[in-house]
């Protein structure tokens, strides 16, 4: 029976089993690269790269689809009639007029399904994780920080607190450095300086003089260790990144000053609100004029020219 079939080549047709392999085609590199693109771009928070590589992914998608597709789509369906009455009964296949698809193709089609379901299934997760963060906002915590009178005028203290959020111990503490510059315009004036570096995060150090002995205050919060100090600047110990008085980069290879945080009174109280990132700041105390801008991460610049080099983060 099968010798009364007709072969392929007998016809016409290529022997050749190549000739039914897809010719080789840069879309799905293209493809790769653009979704390659979006991730990279979701994980550095740029958008304009997130949209330069989704139009990649799509357009090179596309043609993916289109080159797989073409033999499918150029290939007329079948005549019932061509069919032989053999055929039918050897496959055990209906003749109902519809088009078949072939093995090769639909081999093709489920192998590609079943990589992109696994490819999924084992990056979305991941992605996930380093993703979403960036688009949850973060709250900052109000920190009672006692009385006013607990800081004396043009003396810089170290203040030692506990943040509110429930964290184990050794990560809620928190450290600040402040200075009461008195009043200004009728309201009290402070310096509120983070003590992390914006190198890399490490912990900065005041240069100069601090008292051992702490000031115990209470707060709603839990206590404020309040230590007097003298500084010259403040150093990091960990690549030797040095700042000014008033937080201004001095050497090293911190790119910007130190961060501030804003600060509110509250019945007479000192209370710290959300910190602030610093390019630069002229003059000192209640006259000092500073830079601000949105909190960024240590290493970011935030003016001149390399700030283009760090992306928007929402
Ligand atoms: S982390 Fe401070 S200088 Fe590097």
């Amino acid at each position: 029976m099968a010798d009364e079939l007709e072969r392929p080549g007998e016809n016409g047709e290529s022997q050749d089993p190549a000739a039914h392999l897809p010719a080789p085609s840069i879309w799905p590199f293209g493809f790769a690269l653009g979704v390659a693109l979006v991730l990279v771009a979701l994980i550095i928070s740029s958008w304009v790269i997130v949209a330069i590589g989704a139009i990649l992914a799509l357009v090179f998608g596309f043609l993916w689809i289109r080159a797989a597709t073409r033999e499918v789509r150029a290939t007329p369906p079948p005549e019932p009639a061509a069919l032989t009455a053999d055929v039918e009964e050897e496959e055990g296949e209906e003749d109902d007029g519809e088009p078949r698809l072939s093995r090769s193709l639909f081999l093709e089609g489920a192998t590609l399904g079943i990589g992109a379901a696994i490819g999924g299934i084992v990056t979305l997760p991941s992605v996930g994780f380093m993703v979403l963060p960036a688009f949850l906002d973060q709250e900052y915590e109000q920190i009672d920080l006692g009385p006013l009178e607990s800081y004396p005028r043009d003396q810089w203290v170290v203040a030692k607190f506990r943040g509110t959020q429930a964290q184990p111990d050794g990560v809620a503490r928190r450290t600040a450095y402040i200075r009461y510059n008195g009043q200004q315009d009728g309201t009290p004036s402070f310096t509120i300086l983070s003590n992390r570096c914006v190198h890399l995060g490490c912990p900065v150090q005041p240069q100069g003089l601090t008292d051992e002995e702490a000031q115990m205050i209470e707060t709603e919060a839990g206590g404020v260790e309040l230590f007097k100090m003298a500084p010259s600047g403040f150093g990091c110990p960990c690549h030797g990144g040095a700042y000014d008085i008033e937080g201004n980069r001095t050497a090293g290879p911190p790119v910007r000053a130190l961060d501030r945080y804003k600060y509110s009174i509250h019945n007479g109280r000192l209370r710290l609100d959300e910190p602030y990132s610093v390019g630069k700041v002229k003059g000192t105390g209640s006259d000092a004029q500073i830079a601000a801008y949105d909190l960024v991460d240590p290493g970011q610049h935030v003016d001149g020219p390399e700030q283009f080099f760090y992306p928007y983060v929402p």
